[in-house]
């Protein structure tokens, strides 16, 4: 087997030195070394900038300076070949301070032989191999880690984040610093979600594609799937993997077509039925107008009006229900956002005076403009408005709206406390036809959804029962 070639540079000013060491370096057999030998501080240093060798070794005392300055110095450049400081006996401060700083081994001189010289520069040549190899595989696995799109982070089993990626900084809108002293549990919108993933962690190991509702530093709502599993380190203990999927945009998608669909379909089935209604209606209403002439009796009269009252009724009904159901026109133009929220305040004014309820404004839309169909959005507005008026109680009811823009955003807040919506309703509100009222049509808030969507605006609510309502509603500024 050929030998190895090992190119060692020694950084020694004194001569007799030198000669030693380059006579112990020749007694090894197993390998063929090639010395340089520097005999200053600053030869030392332009030879170790050219990079061209495998091992250096420091004498500690060189000149006014000492090995230490130069392990410092080397290592300042980046460089990574392995050092062995060269020290006196019982300088064990030294050797310690020069591992600190980065040499791999120390050897005391006088004390060096053939056998010790080999076995330090074979263990500290392979230590370096190792620990390049390892700084790439560490490189490749981090380049992975930061660039995920995804969210991946390392909790422990209470929830403290050991380390996250610069995904998180952009779900999230905390820093990275910031999550790292925050709990991953204070991410989930409820305490019953995390409970039940927690739970399953524990009861299997991990589990994969766990939809969760995180918030984000704003409070935004994130819809997220989260996929973990438990990991032992002896450095950490149990620690958990988690990869956390943001499909906020896709869930909203989804949402948007189900929407969509929704109101083609009642679109169609109000058509069928419409013209199916208004033909035997024809016939009914020029029956009576027959008869009424035939029998124009004053004891007929009022059985003639509630026919024909209910026959205008079931008409009237039949055209807000063809009208609710037509694809949505917008004429849009630039409109300043503070008009469109004033202006529709001022429509529903009258009807707060008569429950003697407050309404409490506070906008800063600093004369932004949004690129909206005012009538259709203000429409979307008093619908919302009228149901926080018809939910809250008479004199101690209080609305309050707030809005502000940020970045190309306005964000509007409506906020009742009135009677909250029960749970299990709180999903169907915006569902065509869904009303908890005696005389409600249940289409407002389905018209409002329509018009936030078809404006590519978002719409949520959050509600509590006997508290009361809250509606977000976030559109694009122009
Ligand atoms: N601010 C609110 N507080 C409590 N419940 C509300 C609020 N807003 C909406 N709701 C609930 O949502 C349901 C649907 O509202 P939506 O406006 O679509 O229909 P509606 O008010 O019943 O009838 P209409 O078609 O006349 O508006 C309401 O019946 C009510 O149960
Ligand atoms: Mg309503």
């Amino acid at each position: 087997m050929e030998k190895e070639i090992i190119k060692v540079l020694l950084v020694e000013d004194d001569e007799d030195d030198h000669v030693l060491f380059k006579y112990s370096l020749n007694e090894i057999k197993v390998n063929n070394y090639d010395l340089t030998w520097a005999n200053t501080f600053d030869a030392a240093l332009d030879l170790i900038k050219k990079k061209e060798h495998d091992i250096y070794f420091f004498d500690y005392l060189l000149g006014g300076r000492t090995g230490l300055d130069l392990i410092q110095e080397t290592v300042a450049l980046g460089i990574t070949t392995p050092i062995i400081i060269l020290t006196g006996l019982g300088n064990q401060q030294t050797d310690l301070k020069a591992m600190e700083l980065g040499a791999s081994d120390y050897l005391i001189k006088g004390e060096i032989d053939a056998q010790k010289l080999e076995r330090s520069i074979r263990y500290c040549i392979e230590q370096s191999r190792m620990l390049k190899k390892l700084k790439a595989s560490e490189t490749k696995f981090r380049s992975i880690f930061e660039n995920s799109h995804d969210v991946i982070y390392l909790p422990t089993k209470e929830g403290k984040i050991l380390d996250i990626n610069q995904a998180a900084e952009q779900l999230f809108g905390y820093t990275r610093k910031e999550m790292l002293s925050m709990n991953a549990y204070d991410l989930y919108e409820s305490k019953e979600e995390r409970e039940k993933f927690s739970k399953e962690i524990n009861i299997n190991g991990g589990c994969a594609n766990f939809e969760v509702t995180l918030v984000d530093k704003n409070k935004n709502k994130k819809y997220c799937s989260l996929t973990s599993n438990i990991q032992r380190t002896a450095e950490n203990g149990e620690v958990y993997q988690g990869i956390i999927h943001d499909m906020t945009l896709r869930k909203k998608a989804e949402q948007d077509l189900m929407v969509a669909e929704k109101l083609a379909f009642v679109g169609k089935i109000a058509r069928t039925l419409a013209h199916e209604v208004r033909n035997p209606l024809t016939n009914i209403n020029l029956s009576v107008e027959q008869l009424e002439d035939m029998l124009n009796e004053e004891q007929y009269i009022v059985y003639f009006d509630i026919i024909k009252r209910n026959s205008k009724r079931i008409n009237d009904l039949v055209t807000e229900l063809l009208e609710n159901s037509k694809p949505m026109e917008l004429r849009k133009a630039p409109t300043p956002i503070e008009n469109i929220i004033s202006g529709t305040v001022d429509l529903a004014r009258d009807r707060a005076d008569l429950k003697n309820i407050k309404i409490i404004t506070n906008f800063n839309f600093k004369d932004k403009t949004i690129f909206a169909d005012e009538s259709k959005l203000s429409i979307a507005f008093l619908n919302i408005l009228i149901n926080a008026i018809e939910a809250v109680n008479k004199n101690t009811g209080v609305i309050k709206i707030e809005g502000v823009c940020k970045d190309d955003k306005c964000l509007i807040e409506i906020e009742d406390n009135g009677s909250g919506i029960p749970r299990e309703h709180v999903k169907k509100i915006f569902d065509p036809y869904f009303t908890s009222k005696p005389n409600g049509m249940g289409l407002g808030l389905a018209a409002t959804q329509n018009i936030i969507h078809t404006h590519k605006g978002t719409i949520e609510i959050e509600s509590e029962e006997n508290k009361g309502t809250k509606f977000k509603i976030e559109l694009d500024l122009a």
